[in-house]
């Protein structure tokens, strides 16, 4: 089976021309990391983790290294991760000096006795299992201290994901952010809750989701997508209807990346723009 692979950089206002290079190039590197995983025969799973670290790594990115600040001027991720084969999930939210939250993610399902952790729990948890401590302004980059300080509550996207398809015919999704700008502590948002950022079924389709988190969570967006290819039903239909219902539902911002068993996909949005890499017809899309 050929792979498949699409990465995203959120959804929401036009990237600034200053930074737009950046940004691609930042796509970019995650969908080679993700993509040179899945032709070595390696696994949807392992592709979507580390195209995720990738951007995670990203300083333009709302996500790790870069993420928006809360409040209080620190940095709560969340993130959530499916394997569409086995059905095993890993979520982590709101949690603090964490330097790859999908990690931490990755090592719950790993775990396998709980799928959703937060906090200082979560935190405990990481450093239980050895995973990388990044302290509080490792994390925080000038541009993100500067917003906080102007309190600006919008902005062009940063939140990440990936979806992917293996050779052997295993789906798998995952999606991580630092959220919304401005955002209460303790505030988890779609990108943790399995269904609404994140969802994976191997013999129906995987998503993952970027946008206003309350209202995606009400809409369970990601699941709600999946649902739609149900019986090989048109991927990129799919994604336009799931994202009609959530406009429907709730007038929210969102953007979604879908992915069918086939290889067929979805990428849509109703914000101003959206950041994706994949691969279309044989050839490699980058936009932002
Ligand atoms: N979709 C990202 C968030 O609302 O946290």
């Amino acid at each position: 089976m050929t792979p498949a692979l699409i990465v995203h950089g959120g959804a929401g206002a036009a990237t600034p021309p200053a930074l737009q290079a950046e940004r691609r190039s930042g796509l970019t590197a995650a969908f080679e990391v993700g993509w040179n995983i899945l032709v070595q025969g390696g696994t949807a799973l392992d592709a979507v983790v580390q195209a995720t670290v990738t951007l995670e790594d990203h300083p333009l990115f709302n996500a790790g290294l870069g993420s928006c600040l809360t409040e209080d001027g620190t940095v709560e991720v969340d993130v959530s991760l499916m394997d569409g084969t086995t059905f095993q999930t890993g979520a982590v939210g709101a949690v603090r000096n964490i330097k790859n939250a999908i990690q931490l993610a990755r090592a719950v399902m790993t775990d396998g006795r709980h799928v959703f952790l937060v906090g200082e729990g979560a935190e405990r948890f990481a450093r239980e299992h050895g995973l990388p401590h990044a302290a509080e302004d490792e994390l925080i980059t000038e541009r993100q201290y500067q917003r906080w300080q102007a309190q600006q509550t919008t902005g062009e996207p940063g939140t990440v994901g990936a979806v992917a398809l293996d050779s052997a015919g295993g789906l798998a999704a995952a999606t991580s952010t630092g959220g919304v700008m401005g955002k209460r502590s303790g505030r988890v948002g779609d990108s943790a809750v399995i269904g609404a950022g994140t969802y994976a079924d191997s013999t129906i389709g995987a998503c993952s989701v970027t946008g206003d988190g309350e209202h995606i969570i009400r809409a369970t967006l990601a699941r709600t997508a999946v649902e739609l290819m149900r019986g090989g039903k048109d991927t990129a239909q799919a994604a336009r209807t799931a994202l009609a219902h959530l406009t429907r539902q709730t007038q929210g911002e969102a953007g979604l990346i879908l992915l069918d068993p086939f290889g067929r996909s979805g990428v849509v949005y109703n914000a101003e723009s959206m950041g994706a890499a994949f691969r279309s017809e044989g050839r490699f899309v980058v936009r932002i």
